[in-house]
C-alpha cells in the first residue's frame, strides 16, 4: 500500500523554503494516501540544540505542519524520538550503507565545511537515520524540497542492498515528490545560497513567525538586478535573485511561472516587489496566525503528538519484527 512519510528538523526558524518546498504540499496528499508527518528531533541534535529550547521548537514545527494544512485527524503527526524503532532501524542501516556512499553526500560536505574532523558522528550518519524514518513504515512517497533528493537516492540504495543481501523484498523503493514552482527557495540576499534556518542574518529568509511589516521589509530589501522582468523564463537565466522572487510569487499565488511573467513582463522590481509583498502577506498571515494560536496551547499540541506517536509505533512494530527476523536477530516479535 502506498504510504507518505516526510519530516522537518525542529531547529528553530521554520522558513518560507520549508513551507513552499515541503509543508504546503503535505495537506493535499492526505486525500489520496495514508500520511505520516514527523518532527525529526533526533536529526536536529546532530548539531547542538539548546535543551531549554528544543521542546518549544518541536511544538513550533508541529504547529507549522498543522497551520500549513496537516490534519492530525487524518495524518499521523508525531516526534521521532517517541518511536524507538527509528534509532533501532538506523543502526541496522548503518551496517548496510557503505562509507563511500555517505562520503558522497553533498549536504554533509556543506554542513561540515572545513571542519570535517570536528562535527558529530551523528551528522555523518544523518542520511541512514532518514532512510530508517521512511522505511520503518515502508513509506513509498516522500514529499520534500529539491535539496533532499540525494538523501532519497541513498534511501533507495539502502532498500535495494538490504533486499538483495537478504534475498527478500522487505522494503519498497521510495519515490520522491518534488513539486511546486519553488522547490529550491534561495536566500533573499544571495541567489546562489539556499534559504536556510542556520544562516546568521535574518534578512536572508522569511520566517513563518514574521509579521506583515517584517515580510514587507525583507522583500523590499531583497537583492535584485536593475533589469525589468522578462517575458519568458529563459530571460531569468543568470539572474538567480530575480528568478527566486518570481518562483516565490508563483508558488504563493499558485500560478505557473509563465503566467506570472505574462503579468509582469517589462515592469521593474519596485512594482513587482509591491505585488509580491501583497501576495505573501495574504497567503502567509493565516498560516502565521494559526501557528501562533496553536503554540499558545502547548497541552493540545502535546496531546496530538502523543496520539500520533502511539499510532506510528503500532505501524512500526510489525515492520521492525520482519526486519529482525530477516536479519536473524533472535527473539523478533517477543516483547519485554
Ligand atoms: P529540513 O528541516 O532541513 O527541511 C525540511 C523540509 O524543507 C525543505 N527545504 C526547502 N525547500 C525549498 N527551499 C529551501 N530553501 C528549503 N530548505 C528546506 C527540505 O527539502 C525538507 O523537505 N533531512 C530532512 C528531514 C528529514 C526527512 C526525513 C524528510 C528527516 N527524515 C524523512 C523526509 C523523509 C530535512 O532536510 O529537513
Amino acid at each position: 500500500t502506498p504510504r507518505v512519510f516526510s519530516g522537518a528538523q525542529p531547529s528553530g526558524n521554520m522558513h518560507l523554503g520549508n513551507y513552499l518546498g515541503a509543508f504546503k504540499n503535505w495537506g493535499k496528499l492526505q486525500d489520496d494516501y495514508e500520511c505520516l508527518y514527523c518532527v525529526v528531533d533526533l536529526h536536529a541534535i546532530t548539531v547542538w540544540q539548546d535543551p531549554a529550547r528544543l521542546a518549544a521548537q518541536t511544538r513550533e514545527a508541529a504547529a507549522a505542519y498543522i497551520a500549513a494544512g496537516v490534519d492530525p485527524e487524518r495524518a499521523i503527526l508525531f516526534n521521532q524520538s517517541r518511536v524507538a524503532g527509528h534509532a533501532e532501524l538506523s543502526w541496522m542501516f548503518n551496517c548496510v550503507a557503505r562509507i563511500g556512499w555517505l562520503n558522497r553526500m553533498t549536504q554533509f560536505k556543506d554542513k561540515a565545511g572545513k571542519n570535517r574532523e570536528k562535527v558529530s558522528v551523528g551528522l555523518y550518519v544523518y542520511p541512514t537515520l532518514m532512510a530508517a524514518d521512511i522505511l520503518l513504515y515502508k513509506g513509498t512517497h516522500v514529499p520534500v524540497g529539491e535539496d533532499q533528493k540525494q538523501h532519497l537516492e541513498l534511501t533507495q540504495d539502502i532498500a535495494q542492498k538490504f533486499n538483495h543481501d537478504f534475498g527478500r523484498e522487505v522494503f519498497p523503493i521510495v519515490e520522491p515528490i518534488i513539486t511546486g514552482e519553488a522547490t529550491r527557495v534561495m536566500s533573499l540576499r544571495d541567489g546562489t545560497k539556499k534559504m536556510s534556518k542556520s544562516e546568521p542574518s535574518d534578512m536572508t529568509r522569511i520566517n513563518l513567525t514574521d509579521d506583515a511589516d517584517t515580510i514587507a521589509q525583507k522583500f523590499r530589501k531583497a537583492r535584485t538586478d536593475a533589469e525589468p522582468l522578462p517575458e519568458t523564463a529563459d530571460g531569468l537565466d543568470d539572474r538567480a535573485e530575480a528568478r527566486n522572487l518570481v518562483n516565490i510569487y508563483a508558488a504563493l499565488a499558485d500560478l505557473p511561472v509563465a503566467e506570472v511573467l505574462g503579468q509582469f513582463a517589462g515592469k521593474g522590481f519596485k512594482d513587482f516587489k509591491d505585488a509580491l509583498v501583497d501576495v505573501a502577506v495574504a497567503h502567509l498571515s493565516p498560516v502565521t496566525g494559526e501557528m501562533a494560536r496553536l503554540m499558545g496551547d502547548p497541552a493540545t499540541l502535546d496531546a496530538i503528538l502523543d496520539r500520533g506517536a502511539e499510532k506510528a509505533a503500532a505501524l512500526a512494530e510489525p515492520v521492525l519484527d520482519e526486519v529482525k527476523e530477516t536479519i536473524g536477530l533472535l527473539g523478533a516479535g517477543r516483547r519485554g
